[in-house]
């Protein structure tokens, strides 16, 4: 990042990849950043917005009305420009939306993914880690922990609970990718988006064409809500695409990530081991630590809005900074150490207010059984490589290893 003077801002996302896939930003860019609550960034569009980075006043501006998560509105801050045809794209993809146009479809999902459904679905769970665990022992010692476990075990469960065949999973997962790639060409984001959706659109139309009483949720939203007339079929195909999306690039990259920070320390990896009670615990440690979602969560001010003693006026664009947010030393004694036992359960890692993760829950049970197992199956679990030489998803919204490869 260049130095703030009166006419040149730091830029947003940095310019500098971290060394480390552990620092969240180059220690140079970072310092300017700490200093003050909110900063003023510009993007890669040349626009400008308010950078937020503690956790106080992060958790305000995601809990304020005054804040919209709607892209399409003018001025709303954004990595790259909007391609064309975004409108019919957007359809059903709550997360960019407000108020209660939001509540009405997130509301369709709520009950699906709290704890206790999450707890009846944990055999299945269990019973993914098991295959995934298998098919790593198969591979054999050198194998790579992404493509043989940490990515095929959300993507199955997700596949399962959505009701979307698994064989499909080399055409959504390169699509997924490349939408939650920054840098991704507009004209091959518009391709990827729209394959997608047309994907998503023949299974639910296959689904509707034959009946029946499967226990998926794309079949259940069917028959409860799109049959009844409560839910427009576009509607659907937009929040199936954003679960599969959401549901499996995120875990994976947590895992990827995680097995690369715990099995630098033997001590940490034996934990998992011997102590899985400790388990939970770590879980929402390394959520704190990694903070994948790392350029932060975008937002534009649709009154005035004071934050951090900054006036954000109408129209101007905010970005929550949940990963610098995680390491304010305000809430977290030294906060750039991961601490195994430490009581992190106040981490913004899935957000906060409206728009708070809703797969958490899930998120959560799949990180605990997958690291655990993982350890009791291969307690000597290495890294065959130097962190700084693995390759990093440095221009995804979510960041991640592309690959990690690992012996035992
Ligand atoms: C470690 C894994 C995960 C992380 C770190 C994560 C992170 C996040 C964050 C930060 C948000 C807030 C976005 C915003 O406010 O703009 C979010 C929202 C969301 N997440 Fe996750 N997520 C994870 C796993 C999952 C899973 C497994 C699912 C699938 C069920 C999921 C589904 C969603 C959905 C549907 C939303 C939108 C909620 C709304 O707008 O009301 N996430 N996630």
């Amino acid at each position: 990042m260049t130095q703030t003077t009166e006419t040149e801002l730091p830029h947003w996302p940095p310019v500098n990849p971290a060394r480390s896939p552990f620092a969240l930003i180059d220690d140079a860019e970072r310092q300017p950043l700490a200093e003050r609550a909110v900063t003023r960034v510009q993007l890669p569009t040349g626009a400008t917005a308010w950078l937020v980075t503690r956790h106080t006043e992060v958790r305000q501006l995601l809990r304020h009305p005054g804040f919209s998560s709607d892209l399409l509105r003018p001025g709303f801050p954004l990595l790259r420009p909007l391609p064309p045809d975004v409108t019919s794209n957007s359809q059903g993809a709550f997360i960019r939306m407000d108020g209660a146009a939001h509540l009405r479809l997130r509301r369709m999902l709520t009950a699906e993914f709290m704890i206790k459904n999450v707890q009846r679905i944990e055999p299945l769970i269990h019973q993914t880690v098991a295959d995934a665990l298998a098919d790593l022992a198969a591979a054999g010692s050198p194998a790579d922990l992404v493509s043989t476990f940490a990515l095929p075990l959300p993507s199955k469960v997700i596949c399962h609970l959505l009701g979307v065949p698994y064989a499909d999973h080399d055409f959504f997962q390169s699509r997924s990718r490349l939408l939650l790639d920054r840098r991704a060409p507009a004209e091959q984001f518009q391709h990827a988006a729209q394959e997608l959706r047309e994907y998503l659109r023949s299974l639910i139309d296959a689904k509707r064409a034959r009946p029946d009483d499967a226990d998926d949720l794309l079949s259940r939203l069917i028959r409860e809500r799109v049959e009844p007339g409560e839910l427009d079929v576009d509607e659907l195909g937009g929040m199936a695409l954003l679960l599969l999306i959401a549901g499996h690039e995120t875990t994976a990259n947590m895992l990827g990530l995680s097995v690369l920070l715990l099995t630098r320390h033997r001590e940490q990896w034996a934990i998992l081991r011997d102590r899985p009670d400790l388990a939970p615990g770590l879980v929402d440690e390394l959520l704190r630590y990694l903070s994948i979602v790392r350029n932060g969560l975008f937002r534009l001010a649709t009154e005035d809005v004071e934050i951090g003693g900054r006036l954000i006026r109408a129209g101007e664009g905010a970005i929550a900074l949940l990963s610098l947010a995680n390491r304010d030393p305000g809430v977290f004694d030294d906060p750039d150490e991961f601490d195994p036992y430490r009581q992190a359960h106040q981490h913004l890692a899935f957000g906060f207010g409206v728009h708070q993760c809703i797969g958490q829950p899930l998120a959560r049970a799949e990180l605990r059984m997958a690291l655990v197992e993982l350890a009791r199956r291969f307690p000597d679990l290495r890294v065959a490589a130097d962190p700084q030489e693995l390759s990093t998803r440095d221009t995804s919204i979510v960041f991640g290893l592309d690959a990690l490869p690992v012996t035992w």
